[in-house]
């Protein structure tokens, strides 16, 4: 095994290795979801393409239009999957999204994302109990009681997810319906201001991290609204690093006596995507192999995740738990390990892993394979991060028997802290 050196560094060290019934089904709901778009914006737009797209569970994949320019996109359930400003879209978890790419020069194009796989580990990460719902967040509400002629009985918006960074804005387009209604005044509200502020013509502005939902209601039918789910995040800083002799910044990427450091304080750059490391996962492989000898059965349930995938993991949280909650089990997109290649979450991600046979069988040996448990019970002060027997963190067989045999974190065995600066 490569030794804890510079001039040799080891893998987690410094290291550069680094579905037609169901589809006519489907075809016709969104068919009808795009006629009432089409409607409720009047036909317009120069032209409508359609293109069926499948993805899995946890995969990133641009979306590229076949006009030119830049164009924005309207989702009909971000809780399925996100976009963001790069057209960069995750699947979040299975199901139909329709989405709608609209061009500044009123171009249009329709994409049915087929979404396969199942609900990523991490989404029960937290509590057993916890279930985690594929509702629409499409919540316009239509009146049943007799209504005046020309009166609004429903409205659209063209987004109703946003995630922005404090001081952002966005604006959704609205429009009533029907397009004759008579008296089509809106009126907004936000459930948080300290979150974001909404304007009478419903420019949404981002105040605060955390989410609150802002809605825009017809003043002549009160019975009819629209909400978008707001989710403001942070800025992510990096605390100043502790003032260390054994500190390297190297493109970006920190090293603390020749180990690589992915933690609150030490963050990834975006480009940095090295993905599985190589050596660890041959150390993995070499594990679970003896542990299969002692009938213990080990997998991977998650790896390598890019900034992109991690980035879309923490607002999915963030948007289930909020900020606070949220930080206390899943990292800030750019300060994952799981970034670095060098971390794998083992079997499964959630507390009940930590009665199993497998769960013991990893804290007694898995630092014998170069992996170390990143988060042990009751250093969530240190680490950051509550108890996760399931994280195993790669630092090659020496530094990993040296740092299990002290009993202390890697924080604590390099002297060094796991924050957010505030
Ligand atoms: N669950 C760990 C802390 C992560 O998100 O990387
Ligand atoms: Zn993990």
């Amino acid at each position: 095994m490569a030794k804890n050196t510079k001039a040799k560094p080891a893998a987690g060290e410094r290291s550069t290795s680094s579905v037609s019934m169901l589809l006519l089904a489907l075809l016709c709901m969104a068919g009808l979801v795009m006629g009432v778009y089409l409607i409720a914006n009047g036909g317009q737009g120069k032209q409508s393409n359609y293109h069926n797209i499948n993805i899995e569970v946890g995969q990133s994949r641009t979306l590229v239009t076949s006009f030119s320019g830049d164009f924005t996109c309207s989702i009909s359930d971000s809780k399925l999957l996100t976009i963001d400003d790069a057209h960069l879209m995750t699947a979040l978890a299975p199901g139909n999204v329709v989405v709608i790419a609209e061009g500044t020069a009123g171009d249009r194009e329709t994409f049915y994302v087929t979404i396969t796989g199942d609900v990523q580990p991490d989404l029960t990460s937290t509590s057993e109990t916890t279930t985690t719902t594929t509702t629409t967040t499409i919540e316009t509400t239509t009146t049943t009681v007799s209504l005046a002629p020309g009166s609004v009985t429903g409205i659209e918006l063209t987004f109703y997810a946003v995630s922005l960074k404090v001081g952002e804005k966005k604006m959704p387009i609205v429009t009533m319906s029907p397009a004759n209604a008579i008296d089509k005044t809106e009126k907004w509200e936000s459930s948080d201001e300290n979150v974001a502020t909404v304007n009478w013509l419903g420019d949404i502005t981002a105040v605060g991290a955390g989410v609150c939902t802002v809605r825009v209601t017809s003043v002549n039918n009160p019975a009819v609204y629209a909400e978008v789910t707001v989710t403001v995040l942070g800025e992510t800083t990096t605390a100043p690093p502790t003032p260390s002799a054994d500190l390297e910044i190297i493109d970006g990427v920190a090293y603390v006596q020749g180990i690589l450091i992915a933690n609150k304080t030490y963050g990834l750059p975006k480009s940095f995507d090295p993905g599985v490391n190589p050596e660890a996962k041959a150390a993995f492989d070499r594990m679970q192999v003896a542990a299969s000898a002692e009938m213990m059965s080990l997998s991977i349930v998650s790896g390598y995740r890019s900034y992109a995938t991690q980035e879309a993991t923490y607002k999915r949280f963030v948007n289930r738990d909020g900020v606070e909650k949220a930080d206390t089990y899943s990292a800030r997109p750019g300060h994952s390990e799981h970034q670095t290649g060098l971390a794998f979450d083992i079997n499964y991600a959630g507390d009940s892993f930590s009665n199993t046979p497998e769960a013991a069988w990893l804290a007694e040996n898995c630092w014998k394979y170069g992996f170390i448990i990143r988060y042990p019970k009751d250093k969530s002060h240190i680490t950051g991060y509550k108890y996760e027997p399931w994280h195993i963190r790669y630092l090659g067989e020496e530094t990993a028997k040296k740092v299990y045999e002290s009993g202390l974190t890697l924080e604590e065995y390099l002297g060094i802290t796991s924050k957010y600066a505030e």
